[in-house]
């Protein structure tokens, strides 16, 4: 498969007289798809019942005749305004009990009977329209399950389906409920299903099984909601369906969507999310400012491969500064060229530019575009047209695997925010800073779901924080051949948030041990490594039994341990022990090392090697001196 771009555009926000030429320059500047129709249910639908599909199909024959693919997506992010009057309940409930109206984006509740009946209604509309013939060469369903925090929903709708789905987990048992969750606790014991609120408006924390029970409900309804898309559209079309995920965007588990669907693709705004959602220090705010995190993207692109199957596109690439940060600079010349070499190097098949022109009016007024709102071409136009020249001669995809595999666990991400121990403690940030101490080790790192059973291929396998550890995966890494890092906190809780007791945890692979004791520690009291290897930080675990010291604190107690193929870390590390103890872990495993330059990065594929410089300065390397905004791609050899 050949690597492709794009661009997203709205035929209703411009008059058709400009359509034509639109579509002209897009196919001229070297794009493959454009995506459309996302956000047109006004348009399509402007009062109950009655259709205008005229202007749509006008648009996709002008694109399409201009030698372009459509991707067309299912407006159900954007219910139009009579919805509301027919359904007034349909939209979320957020934590304190108010309502998240009309007058944006994403105002539905998913657990709505009658908005998802009306979902199905106009999605079999569009299938039942475009899906027949080639017109339509891919289908993304709604938009960015989950932005906005709109997975979460405190609704009446809400909680009538988790009382049915409690009702199916327990088995209609609601002793077996009462005993699992421990409601004997402060007398929370139920006599009935429908007697279960929901775990908001408590006077103080409400039980951590009864949260979990909740995060992993509202999950299912993203998976139901779009699965009825999924189901619809494939009845009447071949076309490969995607959905656009977000960054740090973890409230649904992502691979269960994903499992639904050909194609992952996400939407990545680099310097959007530094000012956002990284967690970056000041001082790297800074740095990266124009470029961008080293490591966050490539995170996302590596995950999101695997939510993929392989499959995966950037399905909008940030073309110059965005409006919804707090702060939205320009990116660095060179930076849009940058990022969309990344996402080829993590195994992209498209990356497509958010938007085509900027908008004059509404909401994203100063959200850069490929052209500037009067189509003049703006800065990221002539860095697409470069990608669309280097492309021409470029390989295809090609699938590989890296050596590293990385588990990412949308369950233990939710068990570390209903009981974190610390303050700021999260299990996202604890894999992520395993992915950055690997990737300055120079290592390229699948992240793989916590569904995995076979690992064949891996040299090193990481699984720190998986808060629940089932019983499957902890055969198959017990069987893998490869050095297995479990902790802090793998395996540390049961399917019901109960800590086993029976035999005390971890008791993983060959490790014979159990934790003692667990402690969170204040910012200010770090625990120092022996030898000045750095130092933990946040939190940290006693261990009790024979196994063989590893990584020692200062003052004695052992960290990480290990027997035979398995290591166990009983403490959040910095930056520096996390160094320290990849590089332990890789001589275990026999696999090489590089240490990567401040802000280099680099990538393998099974053809190719792709390094980046994301400073803003030149910096020099072992394969010569990289410009700022640098990119160097070479064949690998064999
Ligand atoms: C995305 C969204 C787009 C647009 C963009 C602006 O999250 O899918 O519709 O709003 O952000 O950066």
């Amino acid at each position: 498969m050949q690597r492709t771009l794009g661009t997203c555009y709205y035929p209703e926000h411009w008059p058709e007289e400009i359509w034509h030429k639109d579509a002209t320059r897009m196919a001229e500047l070297g794009l493959t798809w454009v995506r459309i129709g996302e956000f047109s249910w006004s348009r399509i639908e402007p009062t109950p019942g009655e259709l205008n599909w005229t202007w749509l199909d006008r648009a996709i024959d002008t694109l399409v005749s201009a030698g372009l693919k459509i991707v067309l997506g299912t407006p159900t992010a954007t219910p139009a305004r009579w919805m509301a009057d027919r359904y007034p309940d349909m939209f979320a409930v957020d934590q304190d009990g108010k309502l998240r109206g009309f007058g944006s984006r994403r105002h539905y509740c998913f657990s709505h009977e009658g908005y998802r009946t009306e979902c199905r209604r106009i999605v079999t509309l569009i299938a039942e329209r475009y899906g027949r013939g080639s017109r339509i060469a891919a289908w993304q369903t709604d938009n960015e399950y989950g932005c906005h925090d709109t997975v979460l929903s405190y609704s009446s709708a809400a909680r009538a389906a988790f009382t049915r789905w409690l009702e199916a987990r327990y088995d209609s048992d609601i002793a077996a409920l009462n005993h699992a969750w421990g409601n004997v606790f402060w007398s929370m014991d139920y006599e009935r299903f429908d007697q279960i609120c929901l775990p908001n408006l408590t006077v103080t924390e409400p039980n951590p099984a009864h949260v979990q029970a909740f995060r992993r409900f509202s999950s299912d309804q993203v998976v139901t909601f779009n699965r009825d898309q999924v189901e619809i559209l494939r009845a009447h079309s071949d076309a490969p369906i995607a959905h656009n995920y977000m960054g740090r965007v973890t409230d649904f588990d992502h691979y269960k969507v994903g499992n639904d669907l050909e194609i992952a693709s996400w939407d990545s705004y680099p310097l959007g999310f530094l000012e956002d959602r990284v967690g970056a220090s000041a001082e790297n705010q800074r740095r990266y400012a124009r470029q961008g995190d080293p490591d966050f993207q490539a995170f996302h692109h590596d995950l999101y491969r695997a939510v993929g199957h392989g499959r995966w596109w950037v399905m909008e690439q940030q073309p110059g500064p965005v409006n919804w940060a707090p702060y939205n600079p320009a990116p660095l010349p060179g930076m849009v060229r940058f990022w969309t070499w990344e996402a080829f190097a993590h195994g992209a098949e498209a990356v497509c530019y958010f938007r085509w022109r900027q908008a004059p009016f509404a909401q994203e007024q100063l959200h850069a575009g490929l052209l500037r709102p009067d189509s003049a071409e703006a800065p990221a136009f002539s860095e697409a047209q470069q990608v669309a020249e280097e492309l021409i001669n470029a390989p295809a995809v090609a699938p590989s695997q890296a050596p590293v595999a990385l588990i990412f666990d949308y369950d233990a991400e939710w068990a570390w925010q209903v009981q974190p121990h610390g303050q700021g403690l999260s299990y996202f940030d604890l894999v992520l800073e395993h992915y950055r101490a690997l990737r300055r080790a120079g290592l390229s790192v699948d992240i793989v779901p916590p569904t995995l059973r076979h690992f064949d291929g891996y040299s090193l396998i990481l699984a720190p924080g998986l808060m629940h550890l089932e019983d499957g995966l902890r055969t198959a890494l017990a069987a893998a051949e490869s050095q297995v890092l479990y902790g802090p906190r793998t395996g540390a809780r049961d399917a019901d948030f109960n800590i086993p007791t029976d035999p005390l945890p971890p008791a993983l692979a060959d490790l014979d041990i159990c934790i003692a004791a667990v402690e969170s520690l204040r910012p200010d009291m770090p625990v120092p490594l022996a030898e000045g290897k750095g130092a933990v930080t946040g939190y940290l675990e006693t261990l009790d039994g024979p196994a063989e010291g590893l990584i020692h604190a200062e003052n004695g107690p052992r960290v990480a341990v290990a027997a035979n193929k398995s290591v166990y870390c009983a403490g959040w590390l910095d930056s520096a022990g996390l160094d320290h103890l990849i590089a332990t872990l890789c001589t275990r495993a026999g696999l090489a090392t590089r240490r990567m330059p401040a802000g280099i990065r680099v990538r393998q594929t099974g053809t190719e090697e792709f390094w980046f410089n994301h400073l803003d300065e030149p910096v020099e390397t072992e394969v010569g001196v990289l410009p700022p905004a640098g990119v160097l791609r070479r064949p690998l050899a064999g």
